[in-house]
């Protein structure tokens, strides 16, 4: 039987379905692994089931004379050094698709949170502090009716383009490459620069992969051309974004709040935005409902059994 390595303890049915397929080493707990675990797992393995947070360099490929398949138990892939894997005829999988719904719905949830301030509000009743209604009291922003932006209008960015029209808003988005007139309509959105974008959005929301050309894509520049009382929504990858600029943003008040699940250095999240009132921080749950988790661990293991069968992977990535 082929042996795969799991960086990752994942949901209860997907793992037994590993176990019937493979012989599995690894982890059963839901710790990242270490990088000495990950070199002594790759030394011996034919696939590696691995999450965002484990990084699949160069060096580490070449270290794994036997490993045919690397399977990223997420839609983002920015962690695998897909051009070194595919030099060494290692083929890259992610999980398309089956958490795009999750995600769009979380990424409503920050824009709600944030504009309607409901995690300020919240700790105000749990706080004992509530002195009842007021009609001053934790004031924000409407949302429907208001212009969403949105940066990358791949699966994710068109999901939460749909949930936008029960929200009455006027939809621009940005995108390397424009979709066609017939879906524009469907979406009931526009496409514009992304210059544009940022200046005509109240909501600005980030939904485009992370890779050279798109690390760093929000700074200071792009940052000061939102409107004061604008938001910034990321739930895409923390580095999309410069860090420090948009702290700086939100402590000068050049942009009204933000709702981030995702940070460039996880799991640490700068201090300076933890003493925010106007952020909402969560904890990279972009996917994490027990459907998606379930469908992302069932595509994994498609992908593993297809290319140790010699087959097609379903979801193979290329070179960015
Ligand atoms: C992804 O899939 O890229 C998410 O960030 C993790 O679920």
């Amino acid at each position: 039987m082929a042996i795969v390595y799991l960086s990752r303890c994942l949901p209860e049915s997907v793992m037994g379905e590993f176990a019937r397929r493979f012989t599995l080493i690894g982890r059963s707990t839901d710790h990242p692994a270490t990088r000495a675990e990950l070199l002594e797992a790759v030394a011996v393995v034919d696939a590696m089931a691995v999450t965002l947070a484990d990084h699949v360099d160069a060096e580490l490929l070449q270290k794994a004379p036997r490993l045919k398949v690397v399977a990223v138990y997420a839609v983002g892939h920015d962690n695998v050094d897909v051009a070194a894997a595919t030099r060494r005829g290692i083929v890259v999988t992610n999980t398309p698709e089956v958490l795009t719904d999750a995600t769009a719905d979380l990424t409503w949830a920050l824009i709600l949170a944030v504009a309607r301030r409901i995690p300020e509000a919240e700790r105000l009743v749990r706080e004992g502090k509530w002195e009842g209604w007021a009609p001053t009291q934790l004031l924000g922003g409407d949302v429907f009716g208001k212009t969403l932006g949105i940066i990358g209008m791949g699966r994710i960015g068109r999901a939460v383009a749909q949930r936008a029209t029960g929200f009455r808003m006027n939809v621009l988005y940005h995108n390397p490459h424009p979709l066609g007139p017939d879906v524009e309509r469907a979406l009931g959105a526009q496409g514009v620069s992304l210059a544009q974008l940022l200046q005509a959005s109240d909501i600005l929301t980030i939904h485009t992969p992370l890779n050279d050309s798109t690390r760093g894509l929000i700074g200071k520049a792009e940052l000061s051309l939102i409107r004061r009382t604008g938001c910034l929504i990321n739930t895409a990858r923390g580095a999309i974004v410069d860090e420090p600029a948009l702290i700086e943003a939100l402590e000068q008040g050049v942009l009204a709040g933000a709702g981030l699940d995702v940070y460039p250095e996880e799991p640490r999240v700068n201090p300076r935005l933890l003493a925010l009132p106007n952020v909402v921080l969560l904890p990279h749950i972009g996917s994490a409902t027990h459907e998606a988790r379930v469908k992302m661990g069932m595509l994994v293991l498609e992908n593993i059994t297809a290319v140790l069968a010699g087959r097609e992977a379903p979801n193979r990535v290329g070179v960015a």
